[in-house]
């Protein structure tokens, strides 16, 4: 494992040296390198510095000139404008520095200098309920954090609070206690492909006519109301019969639950399960804290956290109920238990929580709860709020009878769509391997859309644009993966050799510079947390490597160096590709 530093990284210490040669007053001062189109990277840096220390700005840049010499490294510097630098490196220093990405299996990248750990709590469905594109959402950006993180070398652990706790399992239990074979015929152990396809889908019809069932009793029935709310008393009594059937609900929602995520094609792995159910036994002590504190305090008999800027529509303050009037405990509570433990039992320095914009609120006062009990360092916890899934009419996305569409029926959609698309272009694949790429073409649409857009934004969910060859799709990017490797296979004994001596053309210097940019990407993202930067990053190498492709014969260059060379910068392009999307969670099928 070698870290290779980039040419901008490179360049940009050697003008800071120059800088501080020059003028040694500016020591430290940043160059304010960046790429550029005029040259290779541009140098702005100098202007404010001139400005500030009362010189000019061309005659600066001109002495920083001088004292960057052409080299190895550095072709051709020159003034420009009112004193900006314009810096072109060699085309040498760009192959050797792809070389070498090129033979480290990490392509270079730097792990993070102080790694630390980060609790994601992300992919968070609610138990006896269908997950919708909320959760497909949390889970698709979760997913992609996680592996981002994980690649930078951040201990990772991940939670996934899911919702199996609340006053509704009273009425679903008593009515499976009146109804014992409500859930029969549940087979909970099925293990991937079609098997935990239809499994799930079986539990989750199941659960639907347990919910539909016992609902319609709940509202129709009051003394299967009352029944119903003693239950949920002997739930947190820990009742053994009761215990055992809200097990059983659990269990049954997991089959289902996994199910979706294996058609999304995203590990979620039971210990990393933990509900809202998990911290049930803490939460009296919780508020008992938070009451003795002083952070909390009754006010029309519930216990409650007030905000000086929290107000509601009539102007009067909206608390934070971490204990309801009846001596119930809701969602808060269970937040600030979860808080508690993950920063003093699992040693988090970074807590995220991918979830829907629209509970920023709840977060914002649950932070500052947890902060004022003094339980979470200041800045620690972090909303990743993500926008509302559209539909083609700019509103929220519900079917055509107004209900919240079921994220597997859209999720079957997209790999049909994309089914389509593979057999249109499908040469010599068998049907099996259709289905097969079609699975990972339709999932790495819905996930690229949604994870291309910055995730505060909305977006519409539109199938049609999503599996579209052109444009900024994901099938696009493996399209041109597919292309590179069927370009390797067919070089036969030539390889990709990287040749430092030759002179470049302007469209592999470009591929070659973008290519050299992963490192810096990624780390980027990592700190931002904005995965639609590496998306946009992987769409624009594409776009690089299709503009080479059109000017750059590859396989009928004129010499053998040249073909090695450009096999070269293909194979470093679909390396950095495939690194790319599987950081994202998408697949990179070989053929096409
Ligand atoms: N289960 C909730 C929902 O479906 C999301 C939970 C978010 N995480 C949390 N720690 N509150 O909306």
């Amino acid at each position: 494992m070698a870290s290779v530093p980039s040419l901008a990284a490179t360049v940009h210490q050697r003008v800071a040296d120059a800088l501080s040669a020059a003028l040694p007053e500016s020591a430290g001062a940043d160059p304010l390198l960046r790429r550029s189109d005029r040259a290779d990277f541009q140098a702005n840096g100098m202007l404010a510095l001139a400005k500030q220390l009362k010189g000019n700005p061309r005659e600066l840049a001109a002495k920083v000139v001088a004292g960057l010499p052409a080299d190895d490294l550095v072709g051709n510097v020159e003034v420009s404008g009112p004193g900006f630098l314009n810096i072109t490196v060699t085309d040498g220093a760009l192959l050797r520095t792809l070389a070498a990405r090129a033979a480290d299996e990490r392509l270079g990248v730097p792990l993070a200098e102080s790694p630390g750990t980060t609790v994601i709590d992300y992919s968070q469905p609610n138990v006896a309920k269908e997950m919708h594109v909320g959760h497909l959402r949390s889970t698709v950006i979760g997913d992609a954090i996680v592996r981002i993180l994980e690649h930078r070398g951040e201990k990772v652990v991940r939670r996934h609070h899911i919702g199996d706790w609340g006053t509704q399992f009273g009425m679903l239990i008593q009515y499976l206690i009146e109804h014992p074979d409500e859930l029969d015929g549940s087979p909970a152990d099925a293990a991937g492909g079609d098997a935990s396809g239809e499994a799930g889908e079986a539990a989750m019809s199941r659960l639907n006519r347990l919910y539909k069932a016992s609902r319609a009793l709940f509202d129709s029935d009051e003394d299967f109301k009352n029944r119903a709310r003693d239950r949920v008393v002997q739930l947190q009594a820990g009742d053994e019969e009761t215990y055992g059937l809200w097990r059983r609900i659990v269990d049954e929602s997991k089959v289902y639950f996994q199910a979706v995520y294996d058609k999304l094609d995203v590990e979620i792995r039971d210990e990393d399960v933990v509900g809202e159910s998990a911290y049930n036994d803490d939460l009296q002590q919780v508020v008992k804290d938070l009451e003795a504190a002083g952070v909390a305090v009754r006010s029309d008999g519930a216990l409650c956290v007030f905000f000086d800027d929290v107000k509601g529509p009539d102007g009067n303050p909206t608390p934070l109920i971490v204990r309801k009037s009846n001596g119930g405990f809701g969602y808060a509570a269970t937040d600030l238990a979860a808080i508690r433990n993950r920063v003093a039992g699992l040693h988090a320095d970074t807590l995220l929580y991918v979830v829907d914009a629209r509970q920023a609120l709840h977060f914002r006062m649950v932070f500052e709860t947890a902060r004022r009990a003094g339980w979470l360092p200041e800045g620690a916890a972090r909303q990743l709020a993500f926008g509302t899934v559209l539909g083609k009419d700019g509103k929220p996305f519900k079917t055509r009878e107004g209900e919240t569409v079921r994220l597997v029926d859209l999720l079957d959609e997209a790999v049909d769509r994309a089914a389509q698309v593979v057999r249109e272009k499908a040469r010599d694949l068998t049907e099996e391997e259709i289905a097969d790429r079609a699975a990972q073409v339709g999932i790495g649409a819905v996930k690229y859309a949604d994870l291309s857009t910055s995730m505060s934004r909305d977006y519409v969910f539109d199938l049609d644009r999503m599996v579209s060859l052109n444009g900024d799709t994901s099938v696009y990017l493996q399209y041109a993966y597919a292309r590179i490797q069927s370009i390797l296979r067919r070089a036969g004994d030539v390889g990709p050799v990287a040749q430092p001596e030759l002179a470049l053309a302007p469209a592999e210097r470009a591929l070659g510079l973008h290519l050299d940019e992963f490192g810096d990407t990624l780390a980027a993202v990592a700190e931002s947390y904005e995965p639609h930067k590496l998306a946009a990053y992987l769409y624009q190498l594409a776009s690089h490597f299709t503009t080479f492709y059109e000017h750059c014969p590859v396989l009928k260059a004129e010499d053998r160096a040249t073909v090695e060379n450009r096999l070269f910068l293909c194979r470093l392009t679909a390396d950095t590709l495939h690194r790319g999307m599987a950081l994202l969670g998408i697949r990179t099928p070989a053929r096409l």
